[in-house]
């Protein structure tokens, strides 16, 4: 089976379009703010990563982000460049058509709220007025550009009735993608899976029309939850570098294509993500935003692929696979790092010794080190290479 898709074309139903929203749900977190020559060199590199779609801003919001989304458009070739705007403002629209009126390709991204609380609370608006201003915002979009993405801003907390008629209403108008954001992050899985298969079943004209997950991490569910939506039958991701983005952030993009292609068995899908280049636009992200990415963070954290206990550290080098799921060269690393510490066993330590030149050192000269690496490792948290170096030296010149 495949899809018609404006941007696209002809794609097939096992791809998953990988839209990327660093430069603006990201950008929105406190701290993470970027200047034009910044998001220009990010939007380069997600290009060259392979996103499909860069969400590169909200042009109503500011000049600024109105400059960085007219330069990324007129600049970044490979992806389609998206704009936020919001549903019912006329003015939003217009601004993000202009925006990107010298992009490539380009998409109208529209969302207006449709849960209870929002409507009552936040827009202060009676769901008609809701439904009429998804009608008129996707037609507006859609005269600007054929390819346009409606999103039901807390849809996850929306009546499913309500959200059936609000997904209706947005295909009729002209949406070619329609995204389901869990904006705050409360749903689980279940939810995820039961809200898509449920549009899918219930709204005319579903089979048009691409369905797009947006996942927020505030119960570190985010990517699971993405991975749920996809069994749902979305086949858009919408997601950041290094989960970057409101409070608890989205979900990952290295993580959700990283399952994706580990799991291959449970999820049969592709991307276009060139997988290698991952760990570089991650650092690429962490320098520019001055926030480092936590040790433990999958596919990209220090600690991603370090060993640091002995039987680990034995099992890797017997064979990799023991405890590394991917190789590390396929996310971008050189290699699995053997890291040198209390946990450490006799096998690493000769490996380590070799790497750094030692291999001649005879039996009982290697346990001798040894037992000192152990004595010094107690007392230190870390022992790095010239702390091995030196006890090698001590024990080549002491024997
Ligand atoms: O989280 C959210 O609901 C959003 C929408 C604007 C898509 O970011
Ligand atoms: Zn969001």
């Amino acid at each position: 089976m495949s899809f018609d898709h404006p941007s696209f074309g002809k794609i097939d139903a096992s791809r998953v379009i990988i839209f990327d929203t660093t430069l603006r749900d990201g950008e929105q977190s406190p701290g993470f703010s970027m200047n034009l020559a910044e998001k220009l060199r990010m939007a380069e590199a997600l290009a060259t990563l392979g996103v499909d779609v860069i969400e590169a801003g909200f042009p109503v919001a500011s000049k600024g982000d109105f400059e960085s989304v007219n330069q990324i458009a007129r600049h970044t070739k490979g992806s389609v460049i998206c704009a936020l705007a919001r549903t019912g403002g006329a003015k939003d629209i217009a601004a993000a058509g202009e925006a990107l009126a010298q992009a490539e390709r380009k998409r109208i991204h529209n969302f207006i709220s449709t849960s209870p609380l929002h409507m009552k609370y936040k827009l202060r608006m009676e769901p008609e007025t809701v439904l009429e201003l998804i009608t008129t915002g996707n037609t507006a979009a859609r005269n600007l550009t054929d390819d346009v993405e409606w999103s039901a801003e807390d849809g996850s907390r929306t009546d499913p009735d309500f959200l059936c008629r609000c997904v209706e209403a947005a295909i009729k108008a002209g949406a070619t993608t329609i995204n389901i954001p869990d904006t705050v992050g409360y749903a689980t899985p279940e939810d995820m899976l039961r809200i898509f298969s449920m549009l899918r079943e219930r709204v005319p004209g579903a089979d048009q029309v691409i369905f797009s997950a947006h996942n927020h991490n505030d119960l570190g569910l985010a990517v699971a939850n993405t991975l749920a939506s996809v069994e749902g039958g979305a086949r858009q991701i919408e997601c950041t570098i290094n989960g970057i983005g409101e409070r608890a952030g989205n979900a990952a993009l290295e993580e959700i294509v990283m399952a994706l292609r580990t799991r291959n068995d449970q999820y049969p899908f592709t991307t276009g993500i060139n997988t290698p280049d991952l760990l570089k636009v991650s650092r690429m992200l962490a320098t520019i935003t001055s926030f480092d990415v936590q040790p433990n963070k999958a596919i990209v954290g220090r600690n991603a692929f370090a060993h640091e206990s002995g039987i680990h550290q034995d099992g890797v080098l017997k064979n990799a696979a023991t405890y590394e799921i991917m190789t590390p060269e396929s996310v971008g690393w050189t290699r699995s790092s053997l890291v040198m510490g209390k946990h450490s066993g006799r096998a690493a330590f000769r490996d380590k010794l070799k790497s750094l030149g030692y291999d001649s050192l005879d039996d009982a000269k290697l346990n001798d080190a040894f037992s000192r690496f152990k004595d010094l490792a107690d007392r230190k948290k870390a022992v790095y290479d010239e702390d091995i170096i030196a006890l090698v030296d001590d024990e080549v010149r002491d024997h």
